[in-house]
C-alpha cells in the first residue's frame, strides 16, 4: 500500500515555522495537489516526504512502514522538480536509463534498454532517445524528467511545480498528459504547485495550505463550493471571490446589512450566531436583477471582455467593489450606467469577520 500520512509533522528554521503540526493522508494511488502562495509549506511538505530535509517533530509513514528518519534512496519515491536537471552530455535515452544504471546489483542491460522504452512509448518521446537535451522543447524536457522518474516504477510521486517553466498552452496540454499518465500508471502522486487551476484540474483532492498550515484538503469540487474559511475562498477561483464585512439580523430569516446595503438570505442555519460578518460571493454567482425590487443598485465602473466571458466591475450603494463575471451575449452594460444586480442565494458564503471561518 503506498498511502503516505503525516502525523503531527513540523518543521523550522530558527524563527520560521515552514510547516506547522501538519496532520495529512494520502490514499493509495491518489493524487493530492498541496496549493499554496509562494512560502506557504509546500516544498517544505514535499521535502520532508522525500527525506531531503529531516522534521523536527512528528512521523511519515508510507503505508505501515515509518520512513521519518531513513535517508531519501530508501524511500521508494521518485521526484520531478520545475528545473527538470537532465543531464546535458548525456542522451534522451541516458537521462531515462541513469537511475536503473545508478542501482546496485545494475539491472542487465537488455532489461534496462526495455525499461527505458517502455516508457519513452508511454510518454511519446520514443522518437527522441538519441537526442541530446538542448535538442528538444521544454515540453519534450518536462517528459524526459518524468521518464527518469517513471523508470524507476516508485511507490510514489513526487512532483514540485512541474510545470512551471512551460508556456500557457503547453502548460495547459502537459496537465491533459499528466492526468492520463495518472490513470495508466494508477500510482500516488504528490503534486506541489501554486496554481489554482492547474490543482482543480488535476488532483482527486486539494491540500490548501496558507503560512505553513493546512487549511482545507478535500476534492476540488468542495473545496470550491464550500471553502473553509476567507483564505481558501480567495485563493481557489480564477477570479478574486468578492467580500462583503457586515452584520446579520433576525433570527430564523436572516438578513445581511453593509450600510444602506440588505441582502435578505432567508432560513439559514449557521454553526455559530455571530453578529459581524463578511459575505463572500463569487464573481460568477453575481448577475443582473430581472427587476428593481430583487436586485441593489449598482454603478458599473469597468468591463472587461475576455473572448467567452464578460468580466463587470460595479461599485455598490456601500461603497464596496465588486466583479460580476457574465455571458457578453447575454449582458451588455456600460461605464457610468447604474443596474441592479443580485446574488445567487444558493452560493454565499458567510465568514465570521473576525476569525475568518466559515460560519455554515
Ligand atoms: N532552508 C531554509 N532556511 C530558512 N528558511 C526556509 C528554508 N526553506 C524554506 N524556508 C522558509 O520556510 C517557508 C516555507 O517554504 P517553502 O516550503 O519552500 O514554501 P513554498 O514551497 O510553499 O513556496 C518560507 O517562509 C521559506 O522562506
Ligand atoms: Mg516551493
Amino acid at each position: 500500500m503506498s498511502t503516505v500520512t503525516f502525523r503531527n509533522v513540523s518543521k523550522r528554521y530558527g524563527a520560521i515555522t515552514a510547516l506547522d503540526d501538519l496532520d495529512l493522508e494520502i490514499g493509495d494511488g491518489e493524487f493530492v495537489s498541496l496549493l499554496g502562495p509562494s512560502g506557504s509549506g509546500k516544498s517544505t511538505t514535499l521535502n520532508l516526504l522525500a527525506g531531503l530535509i529531516s522534521a523536527n517533530s512528528g512521523t511519515i509513514h508510507i503505508g505501515e512502514r515509518e520512513i521519518t528518519h531513513l535517508p531519501p534512496e530508501q524511500r521508494d519515491l521518485a521526484m520531478v522538480f520545475q528545473n527538470y536537471a537532465l543531464y546535458p552530455h548525456m542522451t534522451v535515452a541516458e537521462n531515462i536509463a541513469f537511475p536503473l544504471e545508478a542501482r546496485k546489483p545494475r539491472p542487465d542491460k537488455d532489461v534496462i534498454s526495455r525499461s527505458v522504452e517502455r516508457v519513452a512509448e508511454t510518454l511519446s518521446i520514443g522518437n527522441l532517445l538519441a537526442r541530446y537535451p538542448k535538442e528538444i522543447s521544454g515540453g519534450q524536457q518536462q517528459r524526459v524528467a518524468l521518464g527518469r522518474a517513471m523508470v524507476r516504477d516508485p511507490r510514489v510521486f513526487l512532483l514540485d511545480e512541474p510545470l512551471s517553466n512551460l508556456d500557457a498552452r503547453l502548460r495547459v496540454r502537459m496537465r491533459r498528459d499528466l492526468k492520463e499518465l495518472h490513470r495508466q500508471l494508477g500510482s500516488t502522486i504528490v503534486y506541489v504547485t501554486h496554481d489554482q487551476s492547474e490543482a482543480m484540474t488535476l488532483s482527486d483532492r486539494v491540500a490548501v495550505f496558507a503560512q505553513g498550515r493546512l487549511q482545507q484538503v478535500a476534492p476540488p469540487r468542495e473545496i470550491y463550493d464550500n471553502p473553509v474559511n476567507t483564505f481558501v475562498a480567495n485563493f481557489v477561483g480564477d477570479r478574486e471571490t468578492n467580500f462583503l464585512d457586515g452584520v446579520l439580523e433576525g433570527d430564523d430569516y436572516l438578513t445581511f446589512h453593509s450600510g444602506p446595503v440588505a441582502l435578505k438570505l432567508g432560513k439559514r442555519q449557521l454553526k455559530n450566531a455571530r453578529q459581524k460578518v463578511t459575505l463572500g460571493v463569487r464573481p460568477e454567482a453575481v448577475a443582473i436583477a430581472s427587476s428593481a425590487t430583487d436586485g441593489m443598485r449598482a454603478e458599473v465602473i469597468l468591463t472587461e471582455l475576455a473572448g467567452a466571458e464578460l468580466f463587470v466591475y460595479l461599485r455598490l450603494a456601500s461603497g464596496d467593489e465588486i466583479g460580476m463575471r457574465c455571458d457578453p451575449r447575454e449582458v451588455s452594460v456600460a461605464t457610468g450606467e447604474t443596474v441592479n444586480v443580485r446574488f445567487d442565494p444558493r452560493q454565499i458564503h458567510l465568514f465570521d469577520q473576525e476569525s475568518g471561518q466559515t460560519l455554515a
